[in-house]
């Protein structure tokens, strides 16, 4: 198969280089600003974005693009937007003109947290933030164009790529003798190297897909603050690492209380086991230096 990553140089991106090689499949790698290895592609471009794919023979676009700053969206809302929402729509166009299926990336931030379980895809959505509006109208923009699509809402994605909060954890633990990080904001860690990996294995030839959204992050469920507190033990970084409230740092932006995400779908159409999140991270951190 022919596939199409765009946004080639954030940390999904990255994780998809990662497995090219050797994969049986073509990759086109493009990034807004051509890099080695990278076309340009910028997906705000609608003729860009048409020609582009219907140049290439694409069979798979996968959407790795993103304006992907929750407290910058706040200012400027209608970027957001532009990348997030208009833009998704001009690849759902361009997939639905090449007869290409579109895997787009969304968020466990189309929900506003106030759930007490797992939120199943058919959860009403309710963002909070500009950022959580924007992917949902992304998801909205896929749903209407009528292309052939994989929706996967994801969440809290770290990998040794590009900036994440295992790789700030990280270093933080490593210098300082303590730190606070919020304990009131509950959700499951995603190892970008696991939703790769997911995601490639739906485009076996064997495997029927139906368009649909589907929920995929690691299994578990932990805080920030556990996040944080498993880095610096796995690291053996002398730290203490402290809770605090959300309320104790307001950063200007509202985030779900509580956004894990219900996996049973993907478990049971596609017959799939997800790793924990304390497995992944032990993976993912005996990568970093
Ligand atoms: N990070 C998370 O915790 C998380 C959680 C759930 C879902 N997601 C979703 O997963 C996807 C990938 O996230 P990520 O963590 O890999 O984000 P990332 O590291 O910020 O990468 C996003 C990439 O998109 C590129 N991009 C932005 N505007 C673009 C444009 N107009 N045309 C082409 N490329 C553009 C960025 O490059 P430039 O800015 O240089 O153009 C960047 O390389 C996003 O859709 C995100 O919303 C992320």
């Amino acid at each position: 198969m022919k596939i199409l990553v765009t946004g080639a140089d954030g940390q999904l991106g990255m994780s998809f280089r990662e497995v090219a090689e050797g994969s049986g499949h073509e990759f086109l790698f493009t990034s807004s600003v051509p890099s080695e290895g990278t076309m340009k592609l910028d997906i705000t471009d609608a003729e860009e974005v048409s020609r582009v794919v219907a140049a290439e023979g694409t069979d798979v676009i996968i959407n790795c693009a993103g304006y992907t700053d929750v407290a910058k969206a706040e200012q400027e809302p209608d970027k957001a937007l532009k990348v997030n929402a208009e833009a998704v729509g001009y690849l759902a166009e361009a997939a639905r003109s090449a007869g290409a299926l579109l895997v787009h990336i969304s968020t466990d931030y189309v929900f506003d947290g106030r759930s007490g379980v797992p939120y199943a895809e058919d959860a009403q959505p309710a963002p909070l933030s500009a950022y959580g509006r924007s992917k949902l109208a992304g998801e909205t923009a896929v749903l209407a164009s009528g292309c052939r699509h994989l929706i996967i809402r994801s969440a809290w994605l770290y990998s040794v790529y590009g900036n994440n909060f295992v790789k700030t954890i990280y270093e933080k633990t490593a210098s300082q003798p303590v730190i606070k990080v919020v304990s009131d904001q509950i959700g499951t860690p995603t190892y970008a190297g696991d939703l790769v990996e997911f995601i490639m294995s739906l485009l076996e030839d064997d495997i029927e897909i139906k368009d649909g959204i589907y929920n995929y992050t690691n299994e578990g469920v932990c805080s920030w603050y556990d996040l944080a507190w498993e880095v610096c033990r796995l690291s053996g970084h002398l730290c203490d690492v402290l809770p605090c409230r959300t309320a104790d740092y307001p950063t200007g932006v509202e985030r779900p209380h509580f956004s894990v995400l219900d996996k049973t779908k993907v478990r049971e159409t596609f017959g799939i086991g997800i790793p924990h999140w304390a497995d992944s991270l032990r993976f993912c951190l005996s990568k970093f230096e």
